[in-house]
């Protein structure tokens, strides 16, 4: 049997527009919104930008009513174009640049500082209404080390201590809504986390509004909501997660989640074409420019054999790139079936920061995008040409 996503043979796709190609499946997607909007019915959504900025998919996210989460003016920019209510978005940013500022302090967005000192920087451009920090409690999750955002010699939030004196500033120039932010860590499994999280977020917004006589209309628990990638792993119960949270939040401030991989991860495939066989190796012609998870972090994304689903896993294969790195590999000594030149395989859960970190690097385009729809296919995104690779250089 062959592989069929959105309702259409993944071969005929590749036929159609060629590879390495992304594909998403919309049906996924409206899925994954709905069930995070079941599950946290008390909460306010904000899709984060990071995970795939494709304008379409925006668009469509957008329409079912999410806020967007951005990181920096230009993400704050697509956020708008693609319909995004700004006024319900967070700008979170680990280190903005003066005119980030400028641009989510335009946009009405709930700014969330990662420190004082940019709180200080902010105020030569103006004050928000509202705002909002971000803690590190001293911890930190995360599926790979490199995902860990929380916790001791990470780069994000801040202490405790200098959080209250941010607040402190904050009060004395004036603001009145607060919001507080901590996000410790990306694709995670385990329920008792996003409970721990939430209790400890709670407890230091419970003793800042004593202490400093304010009170916090939002609390945030950033992303983090894990997708299994792996046979053996367990997806989130999401239901079951959010009547967890939902017994521990003292309903006191809006709770916002900023989830990006779980909106889209699983809703992508990555299409390849199998172009070289060497020994063991199985040369595709996708590499780490299009997916650099897996060299990145050591990533596993399962690889099947789009033209044959059912063949035995008879063969322990190296799935590498065209790139001239060793660390262009999808897979090492993965256990598949006999394949092989001109057959695809489609490298499964690439929906979220697959495209969204892709680089040029060895003069390799941009593959494009597709999007599946019950059985109809729709070209989001153009792959790139020789043009897109030099036209701002001088010639
Ligand atoms: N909010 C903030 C402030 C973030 O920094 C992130 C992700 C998110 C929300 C969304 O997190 P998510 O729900 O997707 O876990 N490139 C890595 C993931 C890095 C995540 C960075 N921050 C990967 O491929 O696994």
């Amino acid at each position: 049997m062959e592989l069929q996503i959105g309702g259409v043979s993944a071969i005929s796709l590749t036929k159609t527009y060629g590879t390495p190609l992304y594909v998403y499946d919309k049906q996924i997607i409206l899925k994954k919104i709905q069930e995070l909007k079941e599950a946290f019915p008390y909460a306010r959504i904000c899709y984060a930008l990071k995970a795939n900025s494709n304008i379409y998919l925006l668009k469509l996210i957008a329409q079912q009513g999410l806020g967007a989460d951005c990181s920096n003016k230009i993400e704050l920019e697509l956020a708008e174009y693609a319909g995004f209510n700004l006024k319900e978005s967070i700008f979170t940013a680990v280190n903005p640049s003066d005119e980030d500022l400028v641009k989510a302090l335009q946009t009405g967005a709930m700014m969330n500082l990662d420190d004082l000192s940019i709180f200080y920087r902010l105020q030569k451009f103006g004050l928000p209404k509202k705002i909002s920090f971000r803690i590190n409690p001293g911890f930190g999750a995360g599926k790979f080390p490199g995902i860990v955002v929380g916790g001791k010699d990470v780069k994000f939030g801040m202490s405790e201590e200098r959080a209250k004196q941010a607040y402190c500033a904050a009060k004395e120039a004036g603001i009145q809504e607060f919001g507080i932010h901590m996000m410790t860590g990306s694709c995670v499994l385990e329920e008792s986390y996003f409970e721990e999280l939430l209790k400890s977020i709670q407890s230091i917004a419970e003793n800042f509004s004593q202490e400093l006589n304010i009170h916090f209309e939002h609390i945030n628990l950033g992303g983090g909501l894990g997708v299994p990638y792996e046979p053996e792993e367990v997806p989130l119960n999401l239901k079951r997660l959010g009547e967890r949270i939902q017994k521990i939040y003292n309903t006191k401030s809006i709770l916002m989640l900023e989830p990006g991989r779980y909106v889209v991860a699983e809703s992508g495939m990555l299409l390849t074409t199998v172009n070289t066989i060497k020994n063991n190796f199985i040369g595709v012609d996708a590499g780490m420019t299009n997916l650099i998870r897996p060299a990145l972090y050591g990533a596993y994304h399962s690889i099947v054999l789009a033209n044959d689903l059912q063949a035995p896993k008879t063969e322990s294969l190296m799935i590498v790139g065209p790139v001239c790195e060793s660390t262009d590999c999808f897979a090492k000594d993965r256990p598949m079936p006999k394949i092989k030149e001109g057959n695809i395989l489609a490298i499964q859960v690439a929906g979220a920061y697959s495209f969204a970190m892709s680089s040029q690097y060895n003069g390799r385009l941009r593959p494009s995008e597709v999007l599946l729809d019950n059985g109809l296919h729709k070209l989001i995104r153009k792959r790139e040409t020789i043009i897109d690779l030099i036209q701002y250089e001088q010639l």
